[in-house]
C-alpha cells in the first residue's frame, strides 16, 4: 500500500473503525492524530464487538504498531480503562503495539465540568457535545496553559503545574457557584494512572519517522468527520480539532509530502449526532433506521439524526481533504427503500448553489434539491463481491461517487469485518 489518511467525509460515525480495521491488514502502523475519547469507532469481528475511543482501531490486528499522536487530547483514566477493557477481551497492550505521544495534551475532570457547564448555560443554543471535556482541553492547549502526557513522567513538575492550573480553575468555578476541585485527589489519580501508562509515553514523531525510514506503511485514522472540523465544519456546531486530512500531519508530525492517498469514509446515507444543521435530514429515513436498531451513538447512545446522501457536502469534503477513494459503508441500511433520494444542490433564498455556505445560519436555511434513483429492495448483507451487488445498488454507488468526485474503493454491507467488498 502506501501512507494513507482515512477521514470521515460527513458528520462523523461514517464507519471509520470498520474501514480502518479492514485496511490495517495491509499496513504496519496505525496513527490517531486528533480528537479524544469523544470518538467511538466500532469494529465487529465474528461475534465480538469492540468500541475504540482513543486507541487506533488497528490494535485488533497482531503485530501492528498503533500510535496516539501529539494532536490527540487524552483523558489518561479513560485510556487506562480502554486498555483494561481490551485486555479483558484478549487484546494485550504494551509498548510493542501502542505508543502515546508525550506532547498529547491531558484532559482533566475540570474540562468535563466546564464542558457540561457551557452546554447548560447555552440552553437551546447548545452544541450537543459528548461532554468528555474535549473543547475545554483543546482550549487550554491553544491558550498555552495545558498539561501534557510528558508532564506525567516528571511527577514533581506535574504536581507544580497542576497546582497552578487548579488554583485558576477553582477561582472560575467559585464564580459559577460550583464546588472547587481537590488538587490532592486529582494529583493522586493522575500520577497513579501515569505510572501505569508510563512505558507507552514517548516522542512518537521519532517513532513514526523510524518506521517510515524502514519502509513501513502508515495508516492515519481520522476521528469525527469533515463537517465537525473546527475550521471547515458547521462552526460553531463542530468539535475542537482539525478532523480533515491536514490534521493527520499536524497531529502526528508526519510531513505532507509523505502522504500518498486520502480515503474518505461515508455512509450510504447521512447521519449526525448533536446539534447543528443537517440539510438532508429526513424523519422517514431516521425512523426506518432506528426501527432496525441502527444509528444510536457508540459513545453516548444518543439516536443519530439521519438523512439522504448529500453530494453537496461530500463534494466539498472531497475538495478540503483531497479524497482519492471513497469507502461507502452501511449500504445494507438502504436495502428496503423503494426510491432513493440523492441531494445534488441546495436552494438558498431562492438561488441554486452547489457548495455548502460557510455561514451556519445560511446553511440552516438551505433546502436540498434531489434526484431520485430506484432502490434495489433486496438484502445485500450476504453479498461479497461488487459484481454480485444488485444493478440498482451499483448504479446508486457509482452516482454518489461520481457526484462526490472520487473513486469507489470499498463497500460495507454489514457490521462485521467479513461484510466488506473491495472494489
Ligand atoms: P466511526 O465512528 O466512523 O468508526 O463509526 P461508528 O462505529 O461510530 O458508527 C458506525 C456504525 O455503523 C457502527 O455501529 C458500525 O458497526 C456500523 N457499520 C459500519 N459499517 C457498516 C456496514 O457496512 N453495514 C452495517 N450494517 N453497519 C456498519
Ligand atoms: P467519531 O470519531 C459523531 C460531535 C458531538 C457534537 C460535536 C462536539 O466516532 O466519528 P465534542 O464532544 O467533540 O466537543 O462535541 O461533535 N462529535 C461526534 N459526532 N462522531 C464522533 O466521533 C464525534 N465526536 C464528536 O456529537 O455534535
Ligand atoms: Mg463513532
Amino acid at each position: 500500500m502506501a501512507n494513507i489518511v482515512l477521514v470521515g467525509a460527513q458528520w462523523g460515525d461514517e464507519g471509520k473503525g470498520k474501514v480502518i480495521d479492514y485496511l490495517t491488514d495491509k499496513v504496519d502502523v496505525v496513527v490517531r492524530s486528533q480528537g479524544g475519547n469523544n470518538a467511538g469507532h466500532t469494529v465487529v469481528i465474528g461475534d465480538k464487538k469492540y468500541i475504540l475511543r482513543l486507541i487506533p482501531s488497528g490494535i485488533l490486528h497482531k503485530g501492528k504498531l498503533c500510535v496516539i499522536g501529539n494532536g490527540v487530547v487524552i483523558d489518561p483514566v479513560s485510556l487506562w480503562e480502554e486498555i483494561s477493557e481490551l485486555a479483558q477481551q484478549g487484546v494485550k497492550i504494551n509498548s510493542k503495539n501502542l505508543l502515546v505521544s508525550d506532547c498529547a495534551h491531558l484532559v482533566f475532570p475540570y474540562h468535563k465540568i466546564i464542558d457540561e457547564q457551557r452546554e447548560a448555560l447555552m440552553g437551546n443554543r447548545k452544541i450537543g457535545t459528548t461532554k468528555r471535556g474535549i473543547g475545554p482541553a483543546y482550549g487550554d492547549k491553544i491558550a498555552r496553559v495545558g498539561l501534557r502526557m510528558g508532564d506525567l513522567l516528571q511527577p514533581e513538575l506535574f504536581a507544580a503545574k497542576l497546582k497552578n492550573r487548579i488554583k485558576d480553575v477553582n477561582a472560575s468555578l467559585r464564580e459559577l457557584d460550583r464546588k472547587p476541585l481537590s488538587y490532592k485527589k486529582t494529583l493522586e489519580q493522575y500520577l497513579e494512572v501515569g505510572q501505569k501508562i508510563r512505558p507507552l509515553i514517548t516522542n512518537t514523531v521519532l517513532a513514526i519517522h523510524k518506521a517510515m525510514m524502514a519502509k513501513k506503511e502508515i495508516l492515519f485514522e481520522g476521528a469525527q468527520g469533515t463537517f465537525l472540523d473546527v475550521d471547515h465544519g458547521t462552526y460553531p456546531y463542530v468539535t475542537s480539532s482539525n478532523t480533515t486530512a491536514g490534521g493527520a500531519c499536524t497531529g502526528s508530525g508526519v510531513p505532507p509530502n509523505r502522504i500518498d492517498r486520502v480515503v474518505g469514509a461515508v455512509k450510504a446515507y447521512t447521519t449526525r449526532v448533536g446539534e447543528g444543521p443537517l440539510p438532508t435530514e429526513d424523519t422517514g429515513i431516521s425512523e426506518l433506521l432506528h426501527s432496525m436498531g441502527r444509528e444510536f451513538g457508540a459513545v453516548t447512545g444518543r439516536p443519530r439524526r439521519c438523512g439522504w446522501f448529500d453530494t453537496v457536502a461530500t463534494r466539498y469534503a472531497q475538495i478540503v481533504n483531497g479524497i482519492d477513494d471513497l469507502a461507502v459503508t452501511n449500504l445494507d441500511g438502504l436495502d428496503s427503500v423503494a426510491r432513493l433520494k440523492v441531494c445534488v444542490a441546495y436552494r438558498l433564498d431562492g438561488k441554486k448553489i452547489d457548495a455548502p455556505p460557510t455561514d451556519v445560519g445560511q446553511l440552516a436555511r438551505c433546502s436540498p434539491l434531489y434526484i431520485e434513483l430506484p432502490g434495489w429492495q433486496q438484502p445485500t448483507d450476504g453479498v461479497r463481491s461488487y459484481e454480485e451487488l444488485p444493478p440498482n445498488a451499483r448504479e446508486y454507488l457509482q452516482r454518489i461517487c461520481d457526484l462526490t468526485g472520487a473513486k469507489l474503493s470499498l463497500v460495507g454491507v454489514g457490521q462485521s469485518r467479513a461484510q466488506t467488498i473491495l472494489v
